[in-house]
């Protein structure tokens, strides 16, 4: 069978990477791909990125089936599109998608089902943003309600920074008509984990559990990031608290999602705080795998892809039971100079060591230039060691980052900190 995965991120590569290791398999397409999966021989990239193209595409290859790794196409409508056309496609449709792609459905969606969440409003004029804020205090939350490449979220530790945030989205109109809503919520305090599940309108695979360290800065330090490093299984996420979030957060959203007329399937991730209580709390959710947390979700899966997301498409995910490696799986994102805000691409990439059975190495922001890899984006590399302890983990994989060069390369070396502390 030939499958596409639509993407091109670290998040595309460990999927496509992970497809290609199916007997079963005769091709597995990339678009657009990157560096990595340009150079990894059993993956062909495809350079189309509009969603009728691809399609057209997936018509002529008899392609059966697509996975689509990011949130714009699935925004976008790819899966409407692609079911109206009668191909197999796994993701959510562009209505189901609106539980990331806009904050605002997200909140008035939790609200209305019970999901327990932060306290918000939604505003989308200045004057009586400001004075819910000061009403509130700090710290607050200040969102913008569409989609903005992770960095829509302000997390004002004083009134200033928050006066300030609801100026720049919608008085400056920093984020376009992202910000032209913004939702503001309370601070929620405690410890975050990724919590991510498959769907296929009926039932619900959980993978799993991991766990992202979304500041730029070792310690937790510095500013939020799309995500610099991310480890699997996360220890907060005991037997008891994963019963507790597919009861109370999972499970009613998927419910919840059915009751108000849409069916979810796809992935589907919840970003939890936990707080010092232990009570899970939703901060948000993407309707698609977290990156960089499938590097190290991927890294352990041992059961075949391929029959899953078949099972997947075809609404008999209940028949699937999932095999995890015991080891723990480290993630370390290496990203270009300047990121998260102005990341500087062209450096040229050495280094790279073979895989091997405890490391792997997923491309994201790279692309092949003649026989040179180049930088091309602000998350570059992510480096993924696996060991039968977290420190174990680390080790190997700050073994291979140590091997790797380019020029401005920034890293933290406390990847899986707070699941040490556990
Ligand atoms: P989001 O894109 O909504 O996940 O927000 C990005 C990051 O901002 C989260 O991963 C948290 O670290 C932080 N954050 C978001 N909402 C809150 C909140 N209500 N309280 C504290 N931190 C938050
Ligand atoms: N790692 C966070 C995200 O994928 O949104």
């Amino acid at each position: 069978m030939k499958i596409l995965v639509v993407g091109s991120g670290g998040r595309e590569h460990a999927l496509a990477w992970k497809l290609a290791q199916s007997e079963r398999i005769q091709m597995v397409y990339v678009a657009p791909g990157n560096g990595g999966t340009a150079r990894d021989a059993r993956l062909v990239n495809v350079n189309i990125t509009d969603l009728h193209e691809l399609a057209n595409f997936v018509e002529q290859e008899h392609i059966g089936l697509t996975v689509v790794g990011p949130e714009t196409p699935l925004a976008g409508g790819i899966v409407n599109l692609f079911r109206a056309r009668g191909l197999k496609v796994f993701g959510p449709t562009k209505e189901a998608a609106q539980l990331e792609s806009s904050k605002d459905f997200a909140k008035a969606f939790m609200h209305r089902h019970g999901i327990p969440t932060a306290r918000y409003q939604t505003f989308s004029d200045v004057a009586p943003a400001h004075a819910y804020i000061d009403a509130m205090g700090a710290p607050i939350v200040i969102k913008a309600d569409g989609l903005a490449a992770g960095k829509g979220v302000v997390v004002a530790m004083t009134l200033e920074e928050a006066h300030r945030a609801v100026d720049d989205m919608l008085a400056d109109n920093r984020f376009g008509d992202a910000g032209a809503r913004i939702v503001i919520e309370e601070f929620l305090a405690g410890e975050e984990a990724s919590f991510i599940v498959m769907c296929d309108g009926k039932n619900v695979l959980p993978l799993a559990t991991s766990q992202d360290h979304k500041r730029l800065k070792d310690n937790d330090e510095g500013p939020n990031t799309g995500g610099m490093g991310a480890y699997s299984p996360a220890p907060i996420v005991t037997p008891a608290m994963h019963a507790r979030v597919m009861r109370e957060i999972i499970n009613p959203t998927i419910a919840g999602m059915a009751k108000d007329g849409i069916q979810f399937t796809g992935f589907l991730y919840a970003g939890l705080m936990i707080d010092a209580a232990g009570n899970p709390r939703t901060l948000e959710f993407n309707c698609r795998m977290g990156d960089p947390e499938t590097q190290p979700i991927m890294a352990r899966l041992k059961t075949d892809l391929l029959g899953v997301m078949e099972h997947a498409v075809n609404g008999t995910l209940d028949a699937v039971e999932l095999e995890w490696d015991r080891r723990t799986a480290v993630g370390v994102v290496l990203a270009a100079a300047g990121y998260p805000d102005a990341p500087l691409k062209g450096a040229v990439i050495d280094g790279i060591p073979a895989e091997t059975a405890e490391t792997v190495t997923f491309h994201a922001g790279t692309a092949e230039v003649g026989e040179q890899l180049q930088v091309t984006g602000g998350r570059v590399l992510c480096v993924v060691g696996l060991g039968d302890s977290i420190k174990m983990a680390q080790k190997q994989a700050y073994d291979v980052v140590d091997q790797i060069h380019f020029d401005g390369m920034q890293c933290r070396r406390d990847i899986g900190w707070r699941g040490l502390k556990h």
